[in-house]
């Protein structure tokens, strides 16, 4: 089958009437259906500055997502004005090559203009972010079908006190501003799936412990509370010298699953930079860990779409954080840095296939 029809017939199956808006397929019972959509995040330059790039992204990818472009920084420079160049080219890009767009994202703390840090009431902020949302969803409205509408929210070290992350939303308009910004998007397009992004969830320590605890708490209030989320993307940026903790993994999606919500993974990647120097080694490891990391879920749920955060090794943004101490680049990813597929890309394509 051509690839444009396979995506289409794959991501336009989960749209039926009645039920929650979802990217694409889902539901563990049915027997014949596509394989789970792959995509990865694009830097939209490199789309048309890149030949290799881009061939890389038309050979694997039924589904893109901005690696930036859509964030705050990008978007609105200034207060009163908004560049949807990035956007815009990439969402032209996935409609001519049959592929969907994932949309990342509305609210963040993170990739803020100056411009903003003049808000300093809540009334001030909520106008802002309604106007944001209204201008950017409304814009794609029809055409964008999933959006992460908050990423991040949870605190990376939660405690019972302060289970939130600091953010100009959150500092403030409150906890509340989540719930706001998740029925503004939704009255904007109502048929978008909504998605609630997060990551630190995956490995056998406290510290992921409570960021799971803090995050189905928000969840169940938002969800208690009739909010539109209708799914839930873990993101995957999974550091590769700790375990997977499988168990916290599945019961951690057993609990979203079962509030009926969706699971996405919307940035997998393994961060290398304390694993063995010998690349054939770490590129094992790398896979093992995403490899454990989807099972766990996939015991549990079909994932709706299974997304990496860039596709080749040679753009990744793992090394502003990341670098390796001996100096030796980071392999996060599907593809090394001469587009060569990794054991990494192996791991994901027999996950996405085997749940066809
Ligand atoms: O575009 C400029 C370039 O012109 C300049 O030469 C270069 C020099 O530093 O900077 C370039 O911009 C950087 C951009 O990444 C390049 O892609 C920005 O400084 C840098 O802040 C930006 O970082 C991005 C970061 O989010 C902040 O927006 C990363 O690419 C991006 O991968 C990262 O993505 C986040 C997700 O949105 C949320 N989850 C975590 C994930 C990884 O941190």
């Amino acid at each position: 089958m051509h690839r444009r029809q396979f995506v289409l017939g794959a991501l336009g199956a989960g749209l039926t009437a009645g039920s929650a808006p979802a990217f694409a397929q889902a539901g563990p019972k049915e027997c014949t259906r596509a394989a789970i959509p792959f995509g990865a995040a694009i830097r939209v330059d490199l789309l048309r500055d890149d030949q290799e790039y881009r061939r890389a992204v038309l050979g694997h990818c039924q589904l893109v997502v901005g690696e930036g472009g859509l964030k705050w920084f990008d978007l609105r420079p200034e207060a009163d004005k908004f560049v949807f160049d990035q956007p815009d080219r990439l969402l032209a890009f996935a409609d001519a090559n049959g592929m969907r767009m994932r949309g990342h994202t509305l609210a963040w703390y993170a990739a803020m203009p100056k411009w903003t840090e003049a808000i300093s009431t809540k009334k001030e902020a909520e106008r802002v972010l309604y106007e944001h949302i209204d201008t950017v969803v409304g814009r794609y409205k029809g055409r964008i079908p999933s959006w992460d509408v908050v990423n991040e929210a949870v605190s990376e070290d939660p405690t019972a006190e302060t289970p939130m992350r600091k953010s100009i939303w959150q500092d403030l308009i409150g906890t509340q501003h989540v719930e706001l910004a998740f029925r503004r998007t939704a009255a904007v397009d109502p048929k978008a799936q909504l998605v609630l992004n997060d990551f630190g969830f995956e490995n056998p320590t406290d510290r992921c412990r409570a960021k799971r605890a803090a995050f189905l708490r928000l969840v169940r209030n938002l969800k208690d509370r009739g909010v539109p989320l209708h799914a839930i993307g873990l993101q995957g940026h999974l550091p590769g010298e700790q375990e997977i903790d499988k168990d916290g993994i599945s019961r951690l999606v057993a609990e979203l699953h079962g509030m009926g919500l969706s699971i996405l993974v919307t940035e997998l990647d393994v961060i290398d930079d304390k694993l063995p120097r010998d690349r054939a080694i770490r590129d094992e490891i790398v896979a093992s860990r995403a490899r454990a990391f989807l099972q766990a879920i996939g015991d549990v749920c079909r994932p709706e779409a299974v997304v990496t955060w860039g596709i080749t090794d040679q753009f990744t943004w793992v090394p502003i954080w990341f670098r390796r101490k001996d100096g030796d680049p980071n392999r996060p990813l599907p593809l090394d840095a001469n587009y060569r597929p990794k054991p990494l890309m192996r791991a994901i394509q027999e996950f996405t296939r085997a749940k066809a």
